[in-house]
C-alpha cells in the first residue's frame, strides 16, 4: 500500500488527501492549526467540496495530525501550504520555508516530495531543495523532488481531480517518473514538462490568462457604461463565435486566494531579469478599480431616485468571491461593503455560504429579511439557489453586478 503525506489541509490539501485515501492509500495529513486538526479528526470538514460524510468514510485510513514526525513513514509528501503576498506585495514564502525546514528534520532516503503550492519559477530548485538537503540527503539522488501545480476550482463539479489533467515537472526524469506513478492513482492524465520551472510557470500562465481577460472585459464594462451599451449583450454576442474567442464575464473585481495574488509572484521574479510584466500590473490595476466603479454606479442609481447613500438601506446579495463557495478571501464584496459603510449606508447581506462577517459586525439574513425595508438591492455574487427575479421585483432599485437579472421584466434594474 502506498502511504502519502499531505502538508497543509486547506482547499487544496484536504481534497487531495481524501482522494488518495479513497484510492486505498494510507494518508498522514499534517497541518499547523490544531483546531483544524481536531475538527478533521472528529470527521467534520470545513471545505465545501468535501462533505463530512466523505471525510468520515476514509478516516480509518487517514491520520490527521500536527506532528511532522509522522511523515517519516510515508512514501511521498505533497506540500499544499499557502503562498501569500507580504504587506508590500512580495512573495511570502514563510509557510513554505517553515514547512520544508520541519520536513527536513524527518525526511528519509527514498521519499518523494512534491510541491503543489502556486509559486514563481525557481522555487522548487532554489528554495525547497536546499531546505530539504539540510537533512543531509541529496535532492534528485537520495530523495525525489518535483513540482505539480494544483488546479482545483472550488465549487466546480463538471471537472474533478480525476478528470483534470495534472501538470508535472521533476528535478530529474526519475523524480518525474516516480511522481507520475503516484498521481496516476487519483488522476487520469498526467502532463509531463521538462522541469519544475516549466511546471511552476504553467500554473502562473493559467492564472495570469484569467486575470488579464477578466481585466479586459471589466475595462470594456466601464467604457460601455459611459457609451450606453449593454456589456452583457456584447459578451453574449461575441460568444457566438465558434472559434478564436473565449468568454469572460465582467464583475466587481477579482477575489480568492489565487488570481489577486499569484500573478504578482511572477512580476516580482521578473524584476530579477530586468523585466516588468506590464500585462500583470495593468490587469491588477483595472481589476482593483472595479469595486470603486460598482459603488459609483450604485451611487448614481440612488441619485437618480433622489436619494443619498448616507442612510440608505442596502441589501447585499452574495459576499464570497464566487458563486457556490463560502471563501471571502480578497472578495471584492468586502471592498464594496467597506466603501458603502464609509459613505454612511446601512448594510445587511444575504449569503447562504457565509453566515457571519465579524469584521463588519454583520450576519447573513434571509432574502426576505434583507429586502424588507431595503432602498436598494446590490447583487455582488450570484449564488445558485437565490431567486434573483424576486429580488428585482421586490427591491425599489436593484444594482446587478453579475448579469443575472437579464431577461427580468422588473423595472428599476441597473446592470454593470
Ligand atoms: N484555493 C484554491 O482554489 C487553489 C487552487 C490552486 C492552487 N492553490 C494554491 O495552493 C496553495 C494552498 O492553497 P489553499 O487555498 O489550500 O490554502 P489554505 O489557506 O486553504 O490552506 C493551507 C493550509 O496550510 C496550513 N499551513 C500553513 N503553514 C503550515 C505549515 N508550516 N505546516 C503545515 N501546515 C501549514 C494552514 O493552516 C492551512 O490549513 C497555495 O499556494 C494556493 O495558491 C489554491
Amino acid at each position: 500500500m502506498t502511504n502519502v503525506g499531505i502538508i497543509g489541509l486547506g482547499y487544496v490539501g484536504l481534497p487531495l488527501g481524501v482522494a488518495f485515501a479513497e484510492e486505498g492509500c494510507g494518508v498522514v495529513a499534517v497541518d499547523v492549526d490544531p483546531r483544524k486538526v481536531e475538527q478533521l479528526s472528529a470527521g467534520s470538514s470545513y471545505i465545501e467540496d468535501i462533505p463530512s460524510e466523505r471525510l468520515r468514510a476514509v478516516l480509518d485510513r487517514m491520520k490527521v495530525t500536527t506532528r511532522y514526525e509522522d511523515l517519516a513513514r510515508v512514501d511521498a509528501v505533497l506540500v499544499c501550504v499557502p503562498t501569500p503576498l507580504s504587506a508590500n506585495r512580495e512573495p511570502d514564502l514563510g509557510p513554505l520555508v517553515d514547512s520544508m525546514s520541519r520536513l527536513a528534520s524527518v525526511l528519509r532516503a527514498g521519499q518523494l516530495v512534491v510541491l503543489e503550492s502556486t509559486t514563481y519559477p525557481g522555487t522548487t530548485r532554489e528554495r525547497v531543495a536546499p531546505l530539504l538537503e539540510e537533512s543531509g540527503l541529496r535532492a534528485g539522488g537520495d530523495f525525489h523532488l518535483a513540482f505539480s501545480p494544483e488546479r482545483v476550482d472550488p465549487g466546480r463539479t463538471d471537472f474533478t481531480m480525476r478528470s483534470t489533467p495534472k501538470v508535472l515537472g521533476g528535478l530529474t526524469p526519475a523524480c518525474a517518473d516516480r511522481a507520475q506513478v503516484l498521481y496516476e492513482l487519483v488522476c487520469d492524465e498526467v502532463v509531463r514538462v521538462s522541469s519544475p520551472e516549466a511546471a511552476e510557470l504553467t500554473k502562473l500562465l493559467e492564472n495570469i490568462f484569467r486575470s488579464v481577460n477578466i481585466a479586459l472585459v471589466n475595462e470594456l464594462a466601464m467604457l460601455t457604461d459611459r457609451m450606453g451599451i449593454d456589456i452583457w449583450e456584447v459578451v453574449e454576442a461575441a460568444s457566438s463565435k465558434p472559434y478564436g474567442f473565449m468568454r469572460f464575464d465582467p464583475g466587481p473585481g477579482m477575489g480568492g486566494h489565487c488570481l489577486p495574488v499569484d500573478p504578482f509572484y511572477l512580476s516580482w521574479r521578473a524584476r530579477e531579469f530586468d523585466m516588468s510584466t506590464e500585462f500583470i500590473e495593468l490587469a491588477g490595476k483595472v481589476n482593483q478599480q472595479m469595486p470603486y466603479h460598482c459603488v459609483a454606479k450604485l451611487q448614481r442609481a440612488l441619485n437618480d431616485a433622489g436619494q443619498a447613500v448616507r442612510g440608505a438601506r442596502i441589501a447585499v446579495f452574495g459576499v464570497s468571491y464566487k458563486p457556490g463557495v463560502g471563501d471571502v478571501r480578497e472578495s471584492p464584496a468586502l471592498k464594496i461593503l467597506e466603501l458603502l459603510s464609509g459613505l454612511g449606508a446601512e448594510l445587511c447581506y444575504h449569503d447562504p455560504h457565509v453566515p457571519l462577517l465579524p469584521q463588519y459586525g454583520l450576519e447573513s439574513v434571509t432574502p426576505e429579511q434583507a429586502l424588507d425595508g431595503a432602498d436598494l438591492a446590490l447583487i455582488v455574487t450570484a449564488h445558485p439557489g437565490v431567486d434573483y427575479e424576486l429580488v428585482a421585483q421586490r427591491a425599489p432599485i436593484t444594482v446587478d453586478l453579475r448579469g443575472v437579472t437579464r431577461g427580468s421584466a422588473a423595472a428599476n434594474v441597473v446592470r454593470l
